[in-house]
């Protein structure tokens, strides 16, 4: 048996009204990647957090090199050597790569600050892992992948021997993840053990050792890679078979133009055109930084329009700003969901009815039981987990925040909605619902514009793809030319 630096014994998470952690074990071998799955609410996150002293367990121990703690703090977590890297990163992007390495741990020669020997002890380390970055470059001035392997670097320079990351690839491209994987296998050949969490099996059955399922707060299994498939650890994850993963893509007779775009430009996009018709998913690929994204901004009317127009049902119309954009029938379901799509503070009752107030609207009063069908409606179809409707938005696991986001767009009578990454973060499960969801709205005449990440995602639902490369369309791809070489010769020839 090999030896396991940290194991977890019947640990238990209870908030109110929820079942966080539920007798929960969990082992960890020295120089393993051990990756965490299961649906959104499963208990990572808290678990991650019990390991890094922010959440105490209320039962269970935590044995670490064979000590056994009723629960860690921040700094005895730090002292064993458990590190975590951050969905949001907690570099400060003012200062340079150097200084956000040696932040709090400076080195110090006769009273003053050594900063010779920090940055050539940056630079070291930056070359060690194939960063090809100066270390005196400001964060602010890489891109957001590198400012996260800097973080991992960072990481690694301290005495770290638990690594924890929580959806590490969501911020990063194709290419990207590839450098992290190498980082990966660096620290893991250094000896370091990671905790890898995610809910892309594909990258998981990449550059995991062994899979631990959660599901509802419990323990499920832990398998080895070699031993266990795609099919096996979804049935395990969701608790119970989940047919085909892609619905069979729904045919529309394809209506009138619903949009088009002639020749946008702003500060991130020139001269791009596109035109969606009725019954019609578009869907947009490209690298990260391509302009997908802005796209979308600037048919919603978020981001200003230098020049070009957008025309609505054939017609010219001036959309300047987003409440321009909704007047006219669009809906914009942001990539950054919890910045940008959620009043974090109300509750999930209220997040989802917000945007759609108009139409629970009975002559002149609000009717309680429309939005409370409504309501309950979304929370079982998109499986939000949640101990009611009011609970606060803030309280719920990310990928639960990003549910109710869809739900709150998905209730009102937008006619083009405009999907940013719409499965990021979300679980097996509802990404079925999502794309069931999908469909039905274009049965219903609607039209869809997807931005995606997700090869499999593009290819299984849209109709028509545009890929965009350097903020430009670099061209359009239907049918038999949709393919997966296609769509990645277009985004980065
Ligand atoms: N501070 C809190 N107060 C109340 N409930 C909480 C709190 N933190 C987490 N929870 C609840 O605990 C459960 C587990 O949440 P957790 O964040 O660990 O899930 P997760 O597996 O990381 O999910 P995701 O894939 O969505 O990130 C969820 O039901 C969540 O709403
Ligand atoms: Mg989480």
């Amino acid at each position: 048996m090999t030896e396991s630096i940290l194991e977890l014994h019947g640990v238990t998470k209870l908030f109110p009204g929820v079942v966080a952690l539920d007798n929960v074990d969990f082992s960890l071998r020295r120089g393993e990647v051990h990756a965490l799955v299961g649906e959104n609410g499963a208990g990572k996150s808290t678990l991650m957090k019990v390991l890094t002293g922010m959440n105490h367990p209320d039962r269970g121990s935590i044995i670490v090199d064979g000590m056994p703690y009723a629960g860690l703090t921040i700094q005895s977590a730090k002292r064993l050597g458990i590190s975590m890297i951050y969905q949001e990163l907690n570099n400060i992007r003012m200062l340079t790569i150097w200084e956000n390495i040696f932040l709090g741990r400076e080195i110090v020669k006769g009273g003053l600050l050594d900063r010779k020997a920090m940055i050539a002890e940056a630079d070291r380390l930056l070359s060690e892992f194939d960063l090809a970055i100066s270390s005196t470059q400001k964060m602010a001035e890489v891109t957001v992948a590198y400012q996260q392997l800097v973080e991992i670097v960072k990481a690694a320079s301290t005495n770290v021997r638990i690594l924890i990351m929580d959806e590490p690839t969501a911020p990063l491209s194709i290419d990207e993840v590839e450098m992290l994987y190498q980082l990966v296998r660096k620290l893991k050949n250094a000896g370091v053990s990671v905790i890898y969490i995610s809910h892309r099996l594909e990258e998981i059955f990449e550059i995991a050792d062994r899979i631990t399922v959660f599901r509802d707060g419990k323990y499920i299994a832990t398998h080895l890679v070699a031993e266990t498939n795609e099919d096996m650890l979804i049935r395990e994850m969701v608790g119970r078979e989940l047919g085909n993963y892609y619905p069979p893509r729904v045919v529309m007779p394809l209506g009138p133009n619903l949009l088009e775009a002639k020749k946008l430009t702003t500060i991130k996009i020139h001269e791009a055109s596109l035109r969606l018709r009725q019954g019609e998913i578009l869907g947009i690929g490209g690298l990260i930084g391509s302009g997908r994204t802005e796209l979308l901004r600037a048919i919603f009317g978020a981001d200003r329009i230098v020049s070009g127009e957008v025309l609505l049902d054939s017609k010219r119309v001036e959309i300047s700003t987003p409440y321009d954009g909704i007047g006219h029938g669009l809906a914009l379901i942001p990539e950054d969901r919890k910045q940008h799509g959620l009043l974090l503070r109300m509750s999930v009752r209220d997040n989802v009815i917000f945007a759609s107030l108009k139409k629970f609207l009975r002559g002149f009063l609000l009717s309680p039981d429309r939005m409370k069908q409504a309501v309950g409606n979304a929370i079982v179809r998109l499986g939000i987990k949640t101990p009611g409707p009011g609970q606060l938005v803030k309280l719920l696991s990310g990928g639960n925040q990003q549910k109710v986001v869809l739900a709150k767009w998905m209730e009102t009578n937008a006619k083009i909605f405009l999907f940013d990454e719409p499965t990021r973060g979300i679980d097996v499960g509802a990404r079925h619902e999502i794309y069931e969801l999908m469909n039905t709205l274009k049965k219903s005449g609607k039209g869809i514009i997807m931005v995606s990440s997700d090869m499999q995602e593009l290819i299984g639902m849209s109709d028509r793809i545009l890929v965009m490369k350097d903020g430009r369309v670099a061209g359009e791809l239907g049918d038999a030319s949709i393919t997966q070489e296609n769509i990645m010769r277009l985004a980065s020839a």
